[in-house]
C-alpha cells in the first residue's frame, strides 16, 4: 500500500468533514508548522500580528522539530481524527497526496482576486495547485544548498573560503589544527540528508541531482559518481563533532555564531538565528554557496496548505490568511526574520541583506536552465515515504565511521526501490 492509499484509508475511517475548533465570533484560523527557533518565532510573529490586525484570531499550533517530521505526526493523527488544523505547513508533492484525501479547500477566489499567477514563479505555480485549483499559499523560497562561515574564525585559522569541495576539506583541516569545531552539525536525520543532498549537487551536478532525487534512476543512485558522494560524506563526518546525535540545527547554528565552530552546511532558516542574534550579512558572517553547486539552486518553499472547514467566519479567517501571506509587507517582515527569499516576484530587493539579494540573483540565473532543483532533504523532490528511506540511509552511514560507500550507493538504490 503506498503513502496515499495508507492515509486516505485511515482518513476515510474518520469523518469527512473536520470539526471546526470552537471559534471566536469573528473567526479563528488554527496554523500548524515547526517554525519554533528564536528566529523562526519572530519571522511567525508577523503573520500572526497581520491576521489580528484584521480582526481574526490566530491559533498557534507550532510542533516543535526542525524539518517537520513531528509536525506531519501530529498532522496525520488530526486528519485522520477528523479534526485538521484550518491550515498547515506542507511542502512539494506531498501537497498532492493530502489533496488527492480530498481534504484541501481550493482558494481560487482569494488567488484570481490578488493575482497569484502573476506574482509567483510561473515555472512552480504546479506545486500549490491540486488539480488545476490553487489548495496552498507559499510564503518564501529558502535556498539549502548554503555554507555559512564566522570570518572571525576562519581569520584566527587562517583559513580560505572555500569554493570547491577540496578548498572545502583544506578549510576544515586549518580549523581543526587551531582548535576550532570544524562543521557544526547536529546528528538527525533530516540534517545529515540536508548535507548529503548538497554534496550530491557539487559532484554530480544539477542534473546529476536531478536523475538521482526527482527520477530516481537506479543508474545514477549505484554509479561512481553516487560512491564519490558518500566517500566525501564520510570525510566531512570527521570534521563533526562525535557527539552531535539529536542536536537541533540552531543550536549547531549557535556554535558558529559563537566562535566555537567555523562552518554550518545548512538553509537559509539558519539566517534566522544570525539575524536573531544581531549579526550583520557580509561582515559578521559569510554565506556562500555550498562549494561546487555554484549557479545552482536547490529550494525549499515553505507553504499553508488549507483545510476545509465548516464554519462562515473560520472560513474568512482562513481566507485572510491565504490573502496576507502573498502581501508585500509580509513577505517582507517575515522573510526578513526568515532569512528566506520572497515568493512574490515583484519585491523591493533593496529591503534585503547582501545573502538575500544573492539568493534572488542566483535563484533567477538557477531558473533559465537545469540549476533549479527541488531539495530532497526538504520535502520538494519526492514522497515522504522516498525521502524516509533516503533518510534511513544517510544517516545509518554517516553513523558508521566504517561503512563502505559503494554498499552505501547500492543500499540507496535498493531502499528508494522499496519504499515506491
Ligand atoms: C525546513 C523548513 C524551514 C525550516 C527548517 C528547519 O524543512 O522548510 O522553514 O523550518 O525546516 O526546521
Amino acid at each position: 500500500m503506498n503513502a496515499i492509499t495508507r492515509l486516505a484509508t485511515a482518513v476515510s475511517l474518520a469523518c469527512a468533514l473536520p470539526l471546526s475548533a470552537v471559534a471566536a465570533d469573528n473567526g479563528t484560523v488554527e496554523v500548524l508548522h515547526w517554525w519554533t527557533s528564536g528566529g523562526e518565532a519572530a519571522a511567525v510573529q508577523t503573520l500572526k500580528q497581520q491576521i489580528e490586525k484584521d480582526g481574526f484570531t490566530w491559533k498557534d499550533n507550532a510542533v516543535a522539530g526542525g524539518g517537520g517530521a513531528a509536525a506531519m505526526t501530529v498532522l496525520k493523527s488530526r486528519a485522520v481524527a477528523g479534526n485538521p488544523p484550518a491550515a498547515a505547513q506542507i511542502k512539494g508533492p506531498d501537497i498532492q497526496e493530502w489533496g488527492a484525501l480530498g481534504l484541501l479547500t481550493e482558494l481560487d477566489e482569494v488567488a484570481s482576486a490578488n493575482h497569484w499567477d502573476q506574482l509567483l514563479p510561473a515555472k512552480l505555480t504546479p506545486i500549490w495547485k491540486y488539480d488545476g485549483h490553487y489548495v496552498a499559499v507559499p510564503v518564501n523560497i529558502h535556498r539549502v544548498n548554503w555554507l555559512w562561515i564566522n570570518p572571525q574564525v576562519f581569520e584566527k585559522a587562517g583559513a580560505k573560503v572555500p569554493e570547491t569541495l577540496d578548498e572545502l576539506f583544506a578549510a576544515a583541516d586549518k580549523l581543526k589544527a587551531a582548535g576550532f569545531q570544524p562543521l557544526a552539525h547536529g546528528g538527525q536525520p533530516w540534517q545529515d540528508s540536508t548535507v548529503f543532498e548538497s554534496l550530491v549537487l557539487s559532484v554530480l551536478g544539477p542534473q546529476g541531482y536531478h536523475k538521482a532525487f526527482v527520477e530516481l534512476d537506479e543508474q545514477t543512485l549505484t554509479g561512481a559518481k553516487m560512491i564519490e558522494t558518500f566517500q566525501a560524506l564520510q570525510r566531512l563526518a570527521g570534521y563533526m563533532d562525535p557527539n552531535r546525535a539529536g542536536r537541533d540545527w540552531n543550536i549547531a547554528a549557535a556554535e558558529v555564531i559563537t566562535g566555537k565552530a567555523g562552518m554550518q552546511i545548512m538553509g537559509d532558516w539558519a539566517k534566522s538565528e544570525w539575524t536573531a542574534a544581531h549579526k550583520v550579512a557580509g561582515s559578521d558572517y559569510q554565506c556562500v554557496p555550498f562549494p561546487g553547486t555554484q549557479g545552482s539552486f536547490t529550494y525549499n518553499i515553505d507553504s499553508l496548505a488549507m483545510f476545509k472547514l465548516s464554519n462562515a467566519n473560520d472560513i474568512k479567517a482562513q481566507n485572510d490568511l491565504a490573502k496576507v501571506a502573498l502581501e508585500k509587507p509580509f513577505q517582507t517582515a517575515f522573510n526578513q526574520n526568515k532569512g528566506s527569499l520572497p515568493v512574490r516576484q515583484d519585491m523591493d530587493m533593496s529591503q534585503f541583506d547582501a545573502c538575500t539579494q544573492r539568493s534572488a540573483k542566483d535563484f533567477a540565473e538557477a531558473s533559465k536552465g537545469d540549476g533549479l532543483q527541488p531539495s530532497m532533504a526538504h520535502n520538494m523532490a519526492s514522497s515522504l515515504a522516498v525521502q524516509g528511506a533516503i533518510f534511513d540511509v544517510v544517516s545509518n552511514f554517516l553513523n558508521d565511521p566504517k561503512a563502505d560507500p559503494a554498499k552505501a550507493a547500492k543500499q540507496l538504490s535498493a531502499a528508494i526501490k522499496a519504499s515506491r
